[in-house]
């Protein structure tokens, strides 16, 4: 008995450890935490974001390329990919360790890249579909980019954070687990 108590203290003790130096590495990345850390949409904000994308990418009748900016471990470029076959979709992240995840995830899905970067290196005017749940920093940094680099008729899903600067085309109310959350929409030529 006191030999499994050991165990899974010392089992604990390494898990502690690893994520204290995960949580110190998520701290560096983020520029504390000025930028989004590796943090998965959920609930009905992510089911509003990935029914807004589905149909938008439904209604369209050619193949469209798709961007995830932080795509974190996937949680909503697969179910895209999987869904939209004939699509492209573009995966963007700077944490090491959910690059590796995501990649794996998608490791059968021939229509998705993973970049392990900083998604402001991105060209945006080549997407046609736009997805994010950014932060307030971000969102700034994507607004400057986009009111430059937004594909014509481009559409920007933004999951909790409003783009400054961009005039939307609907709020989707969001709210998940008693949180009042919103989903953003805007297309390009809706700039204020
Ligand atoms: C809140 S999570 C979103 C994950 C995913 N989009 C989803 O909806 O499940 C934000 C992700 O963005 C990444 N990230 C934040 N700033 C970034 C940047 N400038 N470049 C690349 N990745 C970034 C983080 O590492 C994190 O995995």
């Amino acid at each position: 008995m006191d030999i499994f108590l050991l165990l899974f203290a010392l089992l604990l003790l390494i898990f502690g450890m690893l994520f204290g130096i995960y949580f110190f590495y998520a701290v560096f990345l983020s520029k504390n935490f000025q930028y989004p850390p590796a943090f998965p949409s959920f609930g009905n904000m992510r089911k509003q974001a990935l029914l807004e994308a589905e149909t938008f990418l439904s209604s369209a009748d050619k193949s469209l390329k798709v961007i995830d900016l932080g795509c974190g471990i996937g949680g909503l470029l697969v179910p895209l990919a999987k869904k939209f076959p004939n699509c492209q979709f573009v995966g963007y992240d700077w944490d090491f360790f959910v690059v590796k995840i995501a990649r794996w995830r998608c490791r059968k899905l021939k229509n998705v890249s993973i970049v392990h970067a900083n998604f402001l290196q991105a060209d945006l005017s080549s997407y046609d579909l736009i997805l994010g749940f950014l932060g307030v920093k971000a969102s700034q940094d994507l607004s400057l980019i986009l009111q430059e680099k937004f594909k014509p008729k481009a559409k920007l899903i933004s999951l909790a954070f409003e783009v400054p600067g961009l005039k939307y085309d609907k709020v989707i109310d969001a709210t998940s687990y008693g949180m009042p959350l919103k989903v953003y929409v805007y297309h390009n030529g809706n700039n204020l």
